[in-house]
């Protein structure tokens, strides 16, 4: 196992009426900058359940966040944040409002010339505007992360930062408020899960057992919980807490302590989105299989064990049972009511010519953490998703 620092202070409050509870995580005579997305929370009834748990504070609201938050429309507010003198934001929503809230935070204390920067080019983040969460779609661990992902329509770019001045100070998660999500956005959350933790797990060996039976421990639930959602007649408060639970277990620094990460299947998937507009989720249940096969000799051992592991697959050929299990991992998506090829979703191969030419631009040589990837590898990956 590598040596690590592990640091991770967000305080959790997980179960039904939850929101109740956050408001001694408050400071008293706040300030709240109140940020939403595009309107579920004020049909499902958790807009009244913060109003009510925020009290008598003062609270500026801003609302509208889009899937896959753009720098552009977020300037507003990082602009309120700036003069209003703001002492806290709150974040009710998806991995987007999430986000969004901890670019606003960041950016609102941001002495360079551009926060655009903070994403693009690595400017550090020195300090950020405390904030909380009440999650409303357990997918991509930001509530109990440091990242965020931000677009920039101009420049049709995706980039992430990651900072520990962006962790929530507290993150409310109650499973009941999942219920009213469409089923697409469960599945999404799931994929998105799954695909996180083999962000973290399947690269090279680190005799790091803890993490190792961890995360297949969690790709395991997550086998069983994901296509349980989808055929309950109702949702069931046990599946939706144990998807939730493991949905920020996947992303919460723990999998990556002490291991190599990945991460190139992300960068890729960026690019779809940053490019179509496709969820997420989606990009990375098109991507994640290619990325795999590209890397089958390279990673034979931890494609074998997550083999055996996951998908009770053993042989002599070992070949023959990495391939099994890229198959079955790509049918779990397709199962779960997801697509994985380009052409299902009309993309052909002018985007994989335009992915190629804008990673050789931005000088990129190699994707993800493993190094293993080289850009030259990047069109047959994209090819092989056709
Ligand atoms: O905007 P509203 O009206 O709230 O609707 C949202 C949105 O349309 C809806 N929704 C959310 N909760 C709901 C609900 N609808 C009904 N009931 C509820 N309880 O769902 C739609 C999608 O929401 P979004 O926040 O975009 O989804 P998700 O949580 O999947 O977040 C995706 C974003 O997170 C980034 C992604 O790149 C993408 O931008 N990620 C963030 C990560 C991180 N910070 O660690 C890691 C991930 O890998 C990911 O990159
Ligand atoms: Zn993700």
């Amino acid at each position: 196992m590598k040596n690590f620092e592990f640091y991770n202070p967000v305080r959790i409050l997980l179960g039904k009426g939850q929101i109740a509870n956050m408001s001694p995580y408050l400071p008293g005579k706040a300030k709240v900058l109140f940020t939403y997305g595009g309107g579920s929370i004020k049909r499902n009834g958790v807009y009244e359940q913060v109003k009510s748990a925020l009290g008598g504070r003062e609270v500026v609201e801003f609302g509208g966040i889009e899937p896959n938050p753009k720098y552009e429309a977020l300037l507003p507010a990082i602009k309120m944040a700036k003069k209003g003198d703001v002492d806290f934001i709150l974040a009710v929503g998806g991995g987007s409002v999430v986000d969004a809230s901890k670019f606003i935070a960041a950016a609102a204390k941001y002495e360079g010339a551009d926060p655009w920067d903070i994403l693009a080019n690595g400017a550090e983040v020195l300090s950020a505007v405390p904030l909380g969460v009440v999650l409303t779609l357990p997918a991509t661990g930001t509530e109990m992360n440091g990242n965020s992902v931000i677009s920039r329509l101009s420049s049709k770019e995706k980039f992430a930062f990651s900072s520990p001045k962006v962790l929530p100070v507290f993150s409310v998660l109650d499973p009941v408020i999942s219920y009213s999500l469409p089923m697409n956005q469960v599945v999404n959350g799931v994929i998105d899960a799954y695909v996180h933790i083999i962000e973290q797990y399947l690269t090279y060996p680190a005799n790091a057992a803890v993490q190792d039976m961890y995360a297949e421990s969690l790709l395991k639930i997550l086998k069983t919980e994901g296509p349980r959602a989808t055929t309950l007649k109702a949702p069931d408060y046990d599946n939706r807490a144990t998807i939730m639970w493991t949905a920020t277990n996947a992303l919460n620094h723990f999998l990556s302590t002490g291991v190599t990460t990945d991460w190139s299947t992300h960068s890729l998937g960026h690019e779809l989105t940053a490019l179509h507009g496709l969820d997420h989720a989606v990009t990375l249940a098109i991507v994640l299989p290619g990325v795999l096969n590209s890397v089958k000799e390279k990673r034979k051992e931890k494609l074998l064990q997550y083999a055996e592991a996951i998908w009770g697959l053993s042989g002599f050929d070992h070949i023959a049972v990495i391939d099994e299990a890229i198959r079955r991992t790509e049918n779990f998506f397709e199962c779960l009511g997801v697509k994985t090829h380009l052409s299902d979703y009309g993309i052909g191969q002018e985007t994989i010519d335009l992915i190629d030419k804008r990673l050789r631009d931005r000088g990129v040589k190699t994707l993800g953490n493993c190094k293993d990837i080289s850009v030259d590898d990047v069109r047959g990956i994209l090819e092989s998703r056709l």
